[in-house]
């Protein structure tokens, strides 16, 4: 019994040393430590052999079969270590899988293994490329905006999106009885019974107020950002969208500073040959109130589908900051002045670009958007 189970370590021994794949490696495994191998045949038989047997076989069976069982699990390493390496060999690329018990310096040594017989990549050919992102039309409309009145001396500055409505309306003129407070349809935010009443700003203008409290004159700031406004959409309306709110304050400042400031920006933005055209407005927070707009680039003029055949074409409001607005922010209106103006950012590439429908900006849909 004791030769029979030194044959059988042999032979399985010498089998194992030859074996190159997980397969045959699987075989060895069933034919040597399998329910029908000799060996458990065996062991199975112990129990009924004679006592002074039973302990020597028993033993030296166990012992085959814990070194069977090591041997398995070392060659089993061993194949898939030199899978690995093949495979790297093969792509060129170091694959991180980890191999508990083995170094990395082992890994990724120089593979001692021929190469497998595949086809290698081409390493001179160009990489694939990355597709490049992009920023969005608005906000490429919002910096170049912003930076024509940097270069006119304006600070950026932005403001909260939910505002109180005392900033959004009050401050600026617009009690809730007064008829202008229905110019705005607005998306109010729930409060406790408590709480002053809060919205989604309907426009830029608050900030007005907001840069005036913290700040004494001269202020000369820009405000872009988002609005709301609580309505249906169309091709011209959007509930969520961009305005540039404007602000300048100082001793001396007149209506020419506005019409200079504005028409500077005008043809900064628009061509050197705009011409502006500056008609009486009403705005609760100025006063005078103008709209301002620029001679139609389409048909210089001469009337045509863009501007409505008017040969103008509406950009913006703006005015004289109404002295009870001056006052409400402790500036006093006898000795500074300013003027104020808010425009729609996304008119201007709707203009620009023949743009027909605001929706557009925000339905994320890329044929629209990656061509900016
Ligand atoms: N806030 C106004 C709107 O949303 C636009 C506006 C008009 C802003 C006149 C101004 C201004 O600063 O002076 O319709």
């Amino acid at each position: 019994m004791l030769k029979k189970l030194a044959g059988i370590k042999s032979a399985a021994i010498d089998e194992l040393s030859s074996l190159s794949d997980l397969g045959e490696l699987e075989a060895w495994r069933v034919r040597y430590l399998g329910k029908k191998s000799e060996l458990t045949q065996i062991l199975r038989g112990v129990a009924s052999l004679p006592i002074d047997q039973r302990k020597v076989i028993g033993a030296s069976a166990n012992k085959v079969k814990v070194l069977f069982e090591h041997s398995y699990q070392e060659h089993k390493k061993s194949l898939k270590e030199r899978a690995y390496q093949e495979m790297e060999a093969a792509t060129g690329s170091k694959q991180i899988i980890s191999t508990p018990g083995i170094s990395s310096a082992e890994k990724f040594g120089s593979p001692d293994v021929s190469l497998p017989d595949v086809s290698l990549p081409d390493v001179s050919l160009p990489g694939r490329p990355i597709p490049l992102g992009r920023l969005h039309p608005t906000t490429q409309m919002v910096r170049e905006i912003c930076n024509i009145f940097i270069a006119l001396g304006f600070q950026v500055v932005e403001g909260p999106e939910v505002e109180w409505d005392y900033y959004n309306f009050e401050a600026l003129n617009i009690p809730p009885d007064h008829p202008a407070h229905d110019m705005f349809a607005t998306f109010w935010i729930d409060t406790e019974p408590d709480q002053r009443p809060m919205l989604l700003r309907t426009h830029t203008s608050p900030m007005q107020i907001r840069v005036m409290e913290q700040t004494r004159p001269p202020v000369r700031v820009v405000v872009p950002g988002k609005v709301y406004r609580y309505e249906a959409t169309d091709a011209t309306h959007e509930s969520m969208f961009y305005q540039i709110e404007g602000l300048a304050v100082d001793e001396n400042i007149t209506f020419s500073d506005l019409k200079g400031t504005l028409y500077e920006f005008a043809k900064r933005l628009f061509g050197e040959e705009r011409r502006v055209r500056f008609r009486c407005d009403y705005f609760p927070f100025v006063e005078p109130g103008v709209e301002m707009a620029i001679d139609c680039m389409a048909c210089g003029g001469s009337g045509c589908r863009l501007c409505s055949d008017t040969g103008w074409i509406e950009i913006l409001g703006a005015g004289m900051v109404h002295p009870d607005v001056l006052r409400r922010v402790h500036y006093d209106p006898e000795v500074y002045t300013g003027f104020a103006f808010g425009l729609g950012v996304e008119r201007i590439p709707m203009l620009r670009y023949g743009i027909d429908d605001i929706r557009l900006f925000y339905s994320n849909d890329l044929r629209f958007l990656s061509q900016f």
